[in-house]
């Protein structure tokens, strides 16, 4: 799969210091950012430098790891409190995908097993270094049940960016457009520019692009004029949190997405790992939404579009309720419908 190798990785550990893509200059500079406080972390995290679910998981993970190293205390005790205490910090960098508290807790609970600081110390990093190998198996195998829902010549919607730069590699919703390519099946891809921060326009063009995936770019507001005239066969989004019902928190934009598919008779399709079904959240509703600054809204490309003190409502995420959802695919499998019991059966095998 060159095309896809030629895509740079999100995150790369290097023992003393993070890189991370930085996902705000895309696609028109590659820079690679040396992420080495903790502070940096936060701030790559909460500035989308880094960003999409499972990279927030993965960088977030690694940010703890890499903090835990200088912690200089002889007690367990104490390096339990300030490991709780970095992990809290960094949880708070975003409210809304549960990938950052499920990597953080990880990491929290693997190291609660070591007998030494020492030993601590090396359990997180090799804890976050699993996290990530980890994902780029679950987002492949993601990609492989996703494929098996499209046949040749299928034109696909998808929203944001769900791709290898969201991941560890191959990405949720794009990764099913990876492993077409690569077997010879021409799927054509619809991609949503996604204002305000034009994750679609942006990055999800420019990974597909550089794979040799057939894909063109529309405004949000063409979905419906795309899905008619160019007669869209599916939508695939990727999620930020599912609830326990399969309420479904993705980006801004997705539940419109999701009510024009059910009008249209289009399969509506979520993809995501494991680690982004939150059986602690009952519904959609318990979901925290997160609402950004409003200069993404009133200003595009760092040109003022609106007008000076204008009211700006800015949430991040919308919440698609669960009988829009065709089916949810994830690396254990494709579940269509009664999420409340299939969603934690997927836990149990
Ligand atoms: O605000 P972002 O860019 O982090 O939002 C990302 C999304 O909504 C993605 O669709 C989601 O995280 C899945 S990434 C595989």
């Amino acid at each position: 799969m060159a095309e896809l190798l030629s895509i740079p990785r999100s995150v790369e550990w290097n023992e003393t210091y993070i890189t991370i893509l930085n996902q705000q200059k895309l696609p028109f500079q590659t820079e690679y950012l040396e992420l080495k406080e903790l502070e940096d972390v936060w701030e790559a995290i909460a500035t989308l430098k880094v960003r999409g679910a499972p990279a927030i998981g993965i960088t977030a993970a690694y940010g703890l790891a890499l903090a835990a190293q200088r912690y200089d205390v002889s007690s367990m005790a104490e390096f339990q409190e300030q490991l709780q205490k970095d992990r809290d910090y960094l949880a708070s960098a975003r409210p809304t995908a549960v990938n950052l508290f499920w990597a953080l807790d990880r990491l929290v609970v693997s190291a609660t097993a070591a007998t030494s600081v020492n030993e601590a110390k090396t359990t997180l990093v090799h804890e976050a270094i699993r996290i990530q190998a980890e994902d780029e198996d679950t987002c492949r195998s993601i990609g492989e049940y996703a494929l098996s829902l499209f046949r040749d010549g299928d034109r696909i919607l998808t929203i944001c960016n769900a791709g290898s730069i969201a991941t560890a590699r191959y990405g949720t919703a794009l990764a099913p457009f990876y492993l077409a390519k690569e077997r010879g099946i021409h799927l054509h891809v619809y991609a949503s520019e996604t204002r305000p921060v034009l994750q679609g326009a942006r990055l999800t063009t420019w990974e597909l692009m550089q794979a040799g995936i057939d894909v063109t770019l529309i405004t949000d507001n063409m979905a419906a004029q795309t899905m008619k005239t160019k007669r869209i066969t599916a939508v695939i989004v990727g999620a930020d949190r599912i609830a326990a019902n399969g309420d479904t928190a993705n980006k801004i934009g997705t539940f419109g997405l999701a009510l024009l598919a059910k009008a249209f008779g289009i399969p509506f399709y979520v993809a995501a790992p494991l680690s982004t079904i939150d059986l602690a959240t009952k519904t959609g509703d318990d979901i925290p939404i997160e609402e950004r600054n409003s200069e993404e809204v009133t200003h595009l490309a760092g040109t003022r579009i609106a007008p000076e003190g204008v009211t700006v409502y800015n949430p991040a995420f919308d919440v698609t309720p669960n009988e829009l959802i065709t089916a949810i695919i994830t690396e254990k499998g494709i579940i269509r419908g009664n999420y409340e019991t299939a969603l934690p059966a997927l836990f149990r095998n």
